[in-house]
Parts: structure tokens; C-alpha cells; sequence
């Protein structure tokens, strides 16, 4: 097999990215953009070690899971987020827990079956954050949209369909006036020059904006410009936040904030509570769903009004906040210390009395407070990031024994493994998957363990 070569073949399988795998001569070729029992004509683009990458140039037998016309997408072929956009919503759905159930199966060595899958009824528009690189490209046109999958060059993206409207004609205004105006942006081939990213979140239900421009320089050009032509233009923008980021690094953020427009903060509830967004802060991106996947979170629960809970990598204690009126006492620990700020303002806001935040690694704090304070929890909602927890936090957690972990997971291959070291003690009693992301390949889920009982 060689570069550039073209064949004919089936569509034996989707891999967890939704990638379409073909089997030729032995070889294992992966394909995006194509669904499994097609047959389609592809062009490989690499090969090593008997694994190929290749590209469809044609559906000649087309799924009926495949959406019907061609796809919607202006930049679905470009850009590395909705992998799985040609695909129909309610297949998407199936893969995704057939990814769950054979990441669960392998770790675990047995069946567990996903018992509920909850869908999005409108899966558009989802997002209440965007998130988009500012940049310049070889010929000097000013760009801003996202990178281009495992590349840095950035494809303009004007409408994206998972986007919040109104934040994506906000960030298409600011970027029109950067541009007309030539306010210097960002060069990230030497580390020159200003603006370099923006990011802007909505308060679904408040419809409040929280502006971000992150840039390598702590000056902008035109910065005042800037700030009253937008804020003008939509009453919306509660506030607009300067952040400064001099290092040639992936991390967006960097770690000094100047507020240039309102109190640096939004408002946004999570059912009947009230939440208060920072620019540093973790916030869920699909609100519609996070309602949803909270209420399954705390259905696992099972909580009385008895039980110490701990709600470890609680961002700005939103779970932990949600469930408190079933709690007696609650404890939450983050590594944001911005965040944990944020926490105890918004149990302040939401008058919840009998909940304590702590700032630091959970791997680290955890087990410090059980020792100093004697404390030890009945239930744990975990949430840690893509990574998973960190071993130490699992050791403490398989120590303390509390009744029920409720875990919840933005990453199967992480969730199996920490699930394989907690089977030790713990019971998987339920999964279930809540569609925080549809048409792309991410998968959260929810899962509720129980201490077994002769331990
Ligand atoms: C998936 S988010 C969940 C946040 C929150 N539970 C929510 O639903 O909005 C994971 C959080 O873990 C925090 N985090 C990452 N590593 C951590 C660690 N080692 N210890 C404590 N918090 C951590 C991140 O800052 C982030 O806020």
C-alpha cells in the first residue's frame, strides 16, 4: 500500500472519534467522514507499521444512518470538532454507548450496560462558550476561527452550528473591528504581537456575556475603541476581562486578569440556583444539559439530608451547590483558588449555610483534611478532569470507604480505568450517558458506585 493510491472498499466499523475503519490487504485504514456498512472510494494518505490513514473520496453505497443531502457544515472538513456530524443524531447516540460499554468491558472484564441515555431534544446551538484563536496567516490576513485538526492554522469560522448565536455574532463583531481597525494580533511562530484569543460565555438563562481577550502583550491597540463599540452594540456584555498570556504554550490562559468592562463576572442558575462566572473558572459548556446531568448525579446520590457529602474538583461548587438541600454538611475542593472564590460567593448568593470550600490538589488536600479534621464522607461526587483522578485520591477514597461515589466523567478511557481500581471495594450499581456535546466524539457520563458489603 502506498501514499496516494486509491481503493474501493466496506466500512467494517467506527472507531471512538467516529472515524470509519477499513481492513485492506491486512491493513488496518482509518477513515474519517465515513460510517460503518458503507462502501466508499478512498485515497490513502499514510501508511506505517501496517496502519494507514486515508481520505473518502466518494460514498458509492451510502448508510441510512448518514444525514441525508451533504452535510451542513461550512468547515466540518477542516475542523476537528463535530467528527460526527454526518452522522444522524440518534446514531451518534448508539455509538456513543457502544464506546462506553466496550471501554467498560475491557477494563473491567465484564459487562456493564449503559442503563440511560439522555439526548439532547434540540442538539444545536449548544454551547455557552466559544472559544476561538485570533492569528494571522502566511499571507497577512487576519484570522480567527478554530485550528484546523492537529494543526495550528486556524479556518475561519463565522456560523458554527453548536454555537450560541448571539456569542458567535458578538465574537464576529469584535473580530471585524480588530480587523478593520489592524490592532496588532498574535504570532505564534515568534511569539509576537497581541491578541492571540477569544473567548466568550453566556449566561444561558440570564442572557448575561462575559467577554475574554487573551493576549500576549498587556497593551492592545485601540483597546477603549474596542470596549465602547462592542459594549455599545450589546447591552448583553456585562463584562469584558483582559487576560495576559506571554508564553509560547497549548494553555490558553494565562494568569493575570485586568477587568476593562463591568465587575469581571456573569450570572448564570442551574435549576433554582444562582452561579457566579468568572473568566478563570470551570463551567459547564452545555447548560441545558448540565441541569440534566446534575439531576441524574444527585438521583444516584440517593441522599437523605443526613450524609456529609464531598464534592472533590468542584469548580465553583455547582454539584455540590445543586444537591444541598439533601445535605447536612458539604465540602468542596478545586485547584482554582479563583473558583473556590467563586464557591463560597455562590453559596453566599444561594444562602447555603452548611457548606465549606477548600482550595488545592484533592490527591493532596483530601486526605490532609481527613487527618487534621476527623471527617470522613457517606457520599463523594467526583468530577475531575479528561485526565481522571489521580491515583493518590482513589488510595484515600478506597481507605475512608465512603457508602456511594457518584462519578462523573468527561472521559471513558480515564473513568475505566479509576473505575477498575475502585471495583476493589466498590460495586458499579449504574452508568448513564448525558449527550453534554453532541455530533462531536465527547462522552460524559454518570456513574454510581456502592461500597460492597463484606469489606
Ligand atoms: C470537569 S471539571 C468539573 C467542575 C465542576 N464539578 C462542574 O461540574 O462544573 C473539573 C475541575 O477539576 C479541577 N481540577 C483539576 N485538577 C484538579 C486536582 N488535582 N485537584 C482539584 N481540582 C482539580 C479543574 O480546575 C475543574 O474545575
Amino acid at each position: 500500500m502506498k501514499k496516494n493510491e486509491e481503493y474501493i472498499t466496506s466500512i467494517i466499523d467506527n472507531g471512538f472519534q467516529g472515524e470509519g475503519i477499513a481492513k485492506i490487504d491486512d491493513i488496518t485504514v482509518f477513515v474519517p467522514n465515513c460510517i460503518k456498512g458503507e462502501k466508499v472510494k478512498l485515497k490513502i494518505l499514510k501508511e506505517k507499521n501496517n496502519i494507514a490513514y486515508g481520505k473518502v473520496i466518494e460514498v458509492i453505497e451510502r448508510s441510512e444512518n448518514r444525514v441525508d443531502g451533504s452535510i451542513d457544515c461550512e468547515t466540518f472538513f477542516k475542523c476537528g470538532g463535530c467528527t460526527l456530524r454526518h452522522m444522524k443524531y440518534d446514531y451518534t447516540i448508539e455509538m456513543k454507548k457502544n464506546a462506553v460499554q466496550t471501554t467498560l468491558r475491557k477494563a473491567l472484564n465484564k459487562d456493564i450496560i449503559v442503563d440511560e441515555v439522555i439526548k439532547m431534544d434540540n442538539p444545536f446551538n449548544y454551547r455557552n462558550k466559544l472559544q476561538y484563536p485570533i492569528g494571522i496567516d502566511k499571507n497577512g490576513n487576519y484570522k480567527m476561527g478554530v485550528y484546523t485538526s492537529r494543526t495550528h492554522d486556524i479556518v475561519e469560522t463565522q456560523n458554527c452550528f453548536i454555537q450560541n448565536e448571539l456569542i458567535q455574532k458578538i465574537a464576529n463583531d469584535i473580530f471585524a473591528f480588530i480587523k478593520q481597525e489592524r490592532i496588532v494580533v498574535y504570532n505564534e511562530k515568534d511569539n509576537t504581537g497581541g491578541i492571540r484569543h477569544l473567548i466568550i460565555r453566556i449566561g444561558k438563562k440570564t442572557n448575561e456575556v462575559l467577554v475574554t481577550i487573551v493576549t500576549n502583550t498587556e497593551k492592545i491597540g485601540k483597546e477603549k475603541e474596542l470596549v465602547s463599540y462592542i459594549t455599545n452594540k450589546y447591552s448583553e456584555i456585562k463584562t469584558i476581562v483582559k487576560n495576559v498570556n506571554n508564553k509560547n504554550t497549548n494553555v490558553i490562559l494565562g494568569n493575570k486578569n485586568i477587568v476593562l468592562y463591568g465587575n469581571g463576572y456573569i450570572y448564570d442558575y442551574i435549576g433554582e440556583f444562582k452561579f457566579k462566572i468568572s473568566a478563570m473558572s470551570f463551567y459547564q459548556v452545555n447548560p441545558v444539559q448540565t441541569e440534566k446531568l446534575y439531576a441524574k448525579a444527585i438521583e444516584y446520590a440517593d441522599l437523605s439530608g443526613d450524609e456529609i457529602v464531598f464534592d472533590l474538583y468542584c469548580g465553583i461548587g455547582t454539584i455540590g451547590i445543586c444537591a444541598s438541600k439533601k445535605i447536612k454538611k458539604l465540602y468542596g475542593i478545586e485547584t482554582i483558588s479563583e473558583a473556590i472564590e467563586d464557591a463560597k460567593e455562590n453559596a453566599r448568593l444561594n444562602n447555603i449555610n452548611n457548606a465549606d470550600f477548600f482550595v488545592g490538589d484533592v490527591e493532596k488536600i483530601l486526605p490532609e483534611f481527613i487527618m487534621q479534621n476527623n471527617i470522613k464522607p457517606d457520599v463523594v461526587f467526583l468530577d475531575p478532569p479528561r485526565k481522571g483522578c489521580d491515583k493518590k485520591a482513589l488510595d484515600t477514597l478506597l481507605q475512608i470507604k465512603p457508602k456511594k461515589i457518584v462519578y462523573i466523567s468527561c472521559n471513558p478511557a480515564t473513568l475505566a480505568r479509576d473505575l477498575k481500581l475502585l471495583s476493589e471495594k466498590y460495586e458499579i450499581r449504574k452508568v448513564a450517558i448525558c449527550d453534554m456535546f453532541p455530533y462531536t466524539s465527547h462522552i460524559e457520563c454518570v456513574t454510581v458506585l456502592c461500597l460492597k458489603e463484606k469489606i
